[in-house]
C-alpha cells in the first residue's frame, strides 16, 4: 500500500512522465484486446481484469504477481497532528460494497488466474491486514497450495497518526502453487542463498517504500499512483520464482512495476489495468527500461540439477590413481586412494567423507573440499577433478 493518495486516475491522463521526471519516448508497449497470449506478450490490456483474464488461454503463464485492491474501507478523513490531511487510498478502484462483494470478486479473479497458470506456475499476492486473510482463505478454498507467506517489512512506514494502534509497518505476500500436487515449480533456492551471503533467504524482507526517482509523478509533481510497489520487491520475486523468457502475468498492473522489472530481467509480461491513465503511465515507464544483458540475469545452475559424480568416476576418468596419496590443505592428514573409490587411513577404510571426518575427529566432512592431490608441486583440491568430469559428461549429454 502506498502512503498517500493522488488525484483521481483520469486527472493525469496523457500528462504522465517517466520515472526520471522527463517525458518518456513514444511507447512501444501496445494497448490490446487479445484472444491469445501470443498477441498480449509484453502488452498492457486496458480492461477489467475478469474480462481480460477470460480471454487468455489456459495454462499459458509461468508466474503471476497480483496486487489487488485492498478494500481499505476508509471512513472519513485522516489528519496528522499538525491538522494536515493524509492522502489515504480512497480511490474508486478500492471500494467494495461489503466483505461479501470483495470475496466474490476475489474468488472470481483467483479462479481465472488459476486457469491460466501452467501446471508448475506459482502465484504471488500482496496485501495488508485489510484483505490478505480473506485472499488467503479464498486461495485455499480454490485449491491453491500456499508455499510461504512473506512479510515485506517497510523501512520507512507511515506513522500511526492517531496513536491508537501500532504503526502498520508491513505487508504480507502469499506465495502459492496451483495445487498441493503441483510439481517442479521454479524456486532459485541456491541463487537466493548466494545473494544472501550464503545464508538461506528468510521470509521477512526489508525494503523501503517506493520513493525518490523511482516514484512516478505527474506534471504537478504528485504521485501518479497511490500504491506503486518498489521495484526491488518485484525483482526479488521474479529472480526467485521465474526464469528468463518466462511469461509473468499481473492482473492489477497499476503503473507497471511488474512489467518494468520483467523487462529489465529478461522476462515477458502481460499486464491488465482498468484505468487508462495508469496503463498509459506504465506503458511509458516500461518503454524506457533497458533490458539487462543475458549473462547478468541467467539463472544460476541449481546444485540439485547437476549430474552427480561419484568419487570412483574421478578415478575411472584418470584424474586420480589407485595407490596415490591425498592430504588435507595443510598436509597434516593423509590417506591413500583405493581402486574401488574408498580411502585408506591407518586401519580405516571408507568414503572420502567418512575418512575425512575420521582423521579430524569430526562427525562429518565434505571430502571433496577437504582432500587434495599433489599436482606440479602444489596441492589441488579434488573437487576440481569432479568439476572436470562433470563438465565433460554434461558436454556429451
Ligand atoms: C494496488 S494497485 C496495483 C499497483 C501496482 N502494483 C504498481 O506497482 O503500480 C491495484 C490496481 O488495480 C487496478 N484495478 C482495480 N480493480 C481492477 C479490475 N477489476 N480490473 C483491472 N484493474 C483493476 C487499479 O486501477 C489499481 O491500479
Amino acid at each position: 500500500m502506498g502512503t498517500q493518495r493522488t488525484a483521481a486516475a483520469g486527472a493525469f491522463a496523457r500528462k504522465l512522465v517517466s520515472r526520471t521526471g522527463s517525458i518518456a519516448p513514444a511507447p512501444r508497449i501496445g494497448r490490446v484486446f487479445p484472444t491469445a497470449v501470443g498477441t498480449t506478450r509484453d502488452k498492457i490490456i486496458e480492461s477489467d481484469c475478469l474480462t481480460a483474464l477470460r480471454s487468455l488461454p489456459s495454462a499459458s503463464v509461468d508466474l503471476v504477481f497480483a496486487d489487488p485492491p485492498y478494500n481499505l474501507q476508509l471512513e472519513g478523513a485522516l489528519s496528522r497532528p499538525d491538522q494536515s490531511v493524509v492522502d489515504a487510498v480512497d480511490d474508486d478502484w478500492d471500494k467494495f460494497a461489503s466483505f461479501a462483494a470483495y470475496d466474490a470478486f476475489t474468488r472470481a479473479w483467483l479462479g481465472e488466474v488459476r486457469r491460466v497458470m501452467k501446471p508448475n506456475a506459482t502465484l504471488w499476492v500482496i496485501g495488508s491486514y485489510h484483505n490478505i486473510f480473506r485472499v488467503g482463505a479464498t486461495l485455499q478454498d480454490l485449491g491453491y497450495w500456499i508455499l510461504n507467506d512473506v512479510v515485506w517489512r517497510k523501512a520507512n512506514p507511515m506513522p500511526n497518526f492517531r496513536g491508537r494502534r501500532f504503526t502498520n509497518a508491513h505487508e504480507t505476500l502469499i506465495w502459492a502453487s496451483r495445487s498441493a500436487e503441483a510439481k517442479g515449480y521454479t524456486f532459485h533456492y541456491e541463487a537466493m542463498k548466494a545473494g544472501n551471503d550464503d545464508l538461506q533467504m528468510r521470509s521477512d524482507w526489508l525494503f523501503p517504500l517506493c520513493t525518490g526517482d523511482e516514484r512516478l509523478k505527474d506534471e504537478a509533481g504528485r504521485k501518479a499512483h497511490p500504491t506503486q510497489k518498489p521495484e526491488a520487491l518485484l525483482s526479488r520475486i521474479l529472480l526467485a520464482a521465474s526464469n528468463p523468457g518466462d511469461l509473468v502475468l499481473d492482473p492489477f498492473f497499476g503503473t507497471g512495476t511488474t512489467g518494468a522489472v520483467a523487462r529489465r530481467l529478461g522476462r515477458h509480461f502481460v499486464g491488465i489495468e482498468r484505468e487508462p491513465a495508469y496503463a498509459e503511465a506504465a506503458r511509458r515507464r516500461i518503454a524506457a527500461i533497458e533490458p539487462l544483458a543475458a549473462d547478468a540475469v541467467a539463472a544460476a545452475p541449481a546444485k540439485r540439477n547437476e549430474v552427480r559424480i561419484p568419487f570412483l568416476s574421478v578415478i575411472e576418468a584418470g584424474h586420480l590413481s589407485p595407490g596415490e596419496e591425498l592430504s588435507c590443505a595443510s598436509g597434516r592428514h593423509r590417506a591413500l586412494v583405493r581402486a574401488d573409490g574408498t580411502l585408506l587411513a591407518g586401519p580405516a577404510i571408507g568414503s572420502i567423507h567418512k575418512i575425512g571426518a575420521l582423521v579430524q575427529g569430526l562427525p562429518a566432512c565434505n571430502g571433496w573440499t577437504f582432500w587434495h592431490a599433489e599436482r606440479g608441486g602444489t596441492r589441488q583440491v579434488i573437487d576440481t577433478f569432479r568439476a572436470e568430469v562433470r563438465n565433460s559428461l554434461q558436454a556429451q549429454l
